[in-house]
């Protein structure tokens, strides 16, 4: 027992210090996975050993401390948590829990919003007139902000009065940056040497609580209402959704992104629309939140200690995960440059198992600290490689770990490695196979010349068995050749041929992308195709007249110049445009 205690304390210190960096310096410690983490450990360990919980524990608290140089603001009505949930099942329970509480009922319709993920503010309007801003702090006490709100242009000063103003109000709502202007905030403070913020949320926060309100008025935030707090006469609409109208009319911001639904599927469908379309949006968020719409229902149905039981907070995934590094291997690319890649215990990001982790290069690996059997963070964001974000060091010491060594020789071609600055190649060209595969797939790639059928397998097949040794092999491939390879019979070698042959006909600027030359993507190839109209001018062309081209700086026409210098290059495009071949544009 004294064990379990001793490891609960560190645990709740362990919040505690990351609490105060996120809610007082505005700037998070740690990821929120590593966050959710040990608060999950925590509330594990609370669950098994009840007697054990403190008032004081993190786990009871809404999170948030009060900041000294702001006064301090009892809020009569507290400012309560959501509970969340991550999967459909829940939220089947949770309709089928606010079902049977309210079984008179025939329907129960909610309203359904976006959970925006920036800091939570009330704002109190006396006749009208907003008097008091305060932030949600710890849920009882926040801090004064009045004079910071009264800055952002979307909060009203005054209510537009319809006739239908209570005497007074408090509005909830939540304060956020636009992602737009965290970066371009973040742009800013890079340039003049300021504080970098991690994400918009703490860049909201950072912005609201300035001592001097003209640096939150140059902040641009921005407020969506979505509550009422205290309130002196119940002169409300009879549902959330008829509140939020009232609000925009009384001239209060409010998102107009919010879907009324009946049951379960309804809510689901709004979810699965708001997961598919979150990148569009201007703002973060980190859910939905689903309201029991009529505000009877609401009261009857209550509250338990933290959290409403008409309300639940149905989060998105996240897009950052915890896992293990396996291993670190490193891969040649086309043009010879190693690249490190994290082997990873297999996490799913929305359904996708997700294996690797780009380590861009050797500097990542120092700037991360990485040691093989490191617990990870992962981020993916869209559909690009995941990267590591950072290392969990407190669980370095539980697990075994070694460190990562650098090869000396090409782990494919045994040759010697080249370094410059944070970058190590090897320089064997085609007679690295992992350099020769990797043009290979360039040169037939869809932006290239665009060989359907050819997958890699197959690349790797012809380099390994040494049927294709340079780009212009590949039109020498037959059936004999193809079909010797594994799972080819004659129909589908026939269908690679055919596709090899009407790849024949291309055009000059797929030509010169599919090169591969260092540097040179489609849209450079493109120009470099319009101002020489013809390979051989373009193969003698100097470096005087090759930064003549739009978008050509000293580095590419020299990355061009070196690729034409080189006689192994310049055989494999004769061979192409051969009348044997007979490549043509
Ligand atoms: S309603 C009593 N609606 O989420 C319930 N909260 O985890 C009050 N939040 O402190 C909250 N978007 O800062 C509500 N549409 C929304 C919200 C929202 C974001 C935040 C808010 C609150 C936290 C609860």
């Amino acid at each position: 027992m004294e064990n379990i205690e001793q490891k609960i304390k560190k645990l709740r210190e362990q919040l505690r210090d990351w609490d105060l960096f996120y809610y007082v310096e505005n700037f998070p410690k740690v990821s929120d996975v590593e966050y959710d983490v040990v608060m999950m450990q925590l509330r594990e360990l609370e669950t098994q050993y009840p007697e054990l919980i403190t008032a004081d524990s993190p786990t009871q608290s809404v999170g948030g401390k009060v900041q000294n140089s702001f006064s301090k603001v009892r809020h009569k009505v507290p400012m309560l948590s959501l509970d969340h949930i991550f999967e459909d099942d829940s939220l089947l329970a949770f309709d089928t829990r606010v079902r049977e509480k309210l079984k008179y009922y025939d329907s129960i319709n909610y309203c359904c919003e976006l959970k925006l993920d920036g800091l939570a503010v009330s704002l109190l309007y006396k006749n009208g007139e907003l008097i008091l801003a305060a932030t949600r702090g710890d849920g009882t006490i926040g801090e004064n902000v009045t004079k910071n709100v009264r800055t952002i242009p979307t909060i009203p000063l005054r209510l537009k009065d319809d006739g239908n103003i209570p005497n007074l109000i408090e509005i909830r709502g939540e304060i956020v940056m636009s992602k737009a202007n965290f970066l371009r905030i973040n742009e800013t403070a890079k340039k003049e040497k300021g504080k970098v913020f991690a994400n918009p949320r703490n860049a909201a926060a950072g912005s609201l609580r300035q001592i001097d309100p003209t640096i939150t008025a140059n902040r641009s935030l921005n407020c969506f209402c979505y509550g009422v707090g205290l309130i002196d006469k119940e002169t409300l609409p009879t549902s959330h959704w008829e509140l939020l109208q009232q609000f925009k009319k009384w001239g209060l911001p409010v998102s107009n992104i919010i879907c009324l639904c009946t049951g379960y599927n309804e809510i689901i469908k709004f979810y699965r629309h708001i997961h598919n379309t979150r990148h569009l949006l201007d703002f973060n968020i980190d859910g939905i939140v689903i309201k029991v719409d009529s505000l009877l229902q609401q009261q009857q149905l209550g509250f338990i200690t933290r959290a409403p039981r008409w309300a639940i907070a149905y989060k998105l995934p996240a897009k950052e995960k915890l896992t293990i590094v396996k291993n670190v291997e490193f891969t040649v690319s086309r043009n010879g440059t190693i690249t490190p890649v994290a082997r990873l215990e297999p996490v799913l990001f929305s359904g996708t198992s997700v294996s690797n982790a780009s380590l861009h290069n050797l500097n990542e690996i120092k700037r991360l600290g990485l040691m093989i059997g490191d617990t990870v963070v992962i981020r993916r964001a869209g559909h690009v490689i995941p990267q590591i974000v950072n290392i969990v060091m407190a669980q370095r010491y539980t697990k075994k770990t070694s460190p990562i060594i650098f090869p000396k020789l090409c782990p494919v071609c045994g040759s010697k490695l080249e370094k410059e600055k944070n970058t190590i190649s090897c320089i064997a060209g085609l007679v690295c196979d992992a350099q020769r595969k990797e043009k290979l797939k360039h040169f037939i790639s869809r932006k290239a010349l665009n060989v359907n059928g050819i997958g890699n397998k197959i690349i790797d097949q012809l380099v390994d068995r040494q049927l294709v040794q340079t780009t212009a092999d590949l039109f020498r491939l037959n059936q004999d050749k193809l079909t010797s390879l594994d799972r080819i019979g004659h129909k589908s070698a026939q269908k690679l041929l055919d596709a090899l042959e009407s790849a024949k006909r291309t055009t000059f600027a797929r030509f010169i992308y599919a090169l591969g030359i260092r540097e040179v993507g489609e849209t450079k190839a493109a120009y470099l195709a319009d101002y020489y109209i013809n390979i051989s001018s373009l193969m003698v062309a100097d470096i005087t007249s090759l930064i003549n081209v739009k978008d050509i700086g000293i580095i590419v026409a020299t990355n061009v110049r070196n690729f034409f210098n080189q006689q192994d290059n310049i055989a494999v495009i004769n061979d192409l445009l051969s009348p044997q071949i007979g490549l043509k544009w």
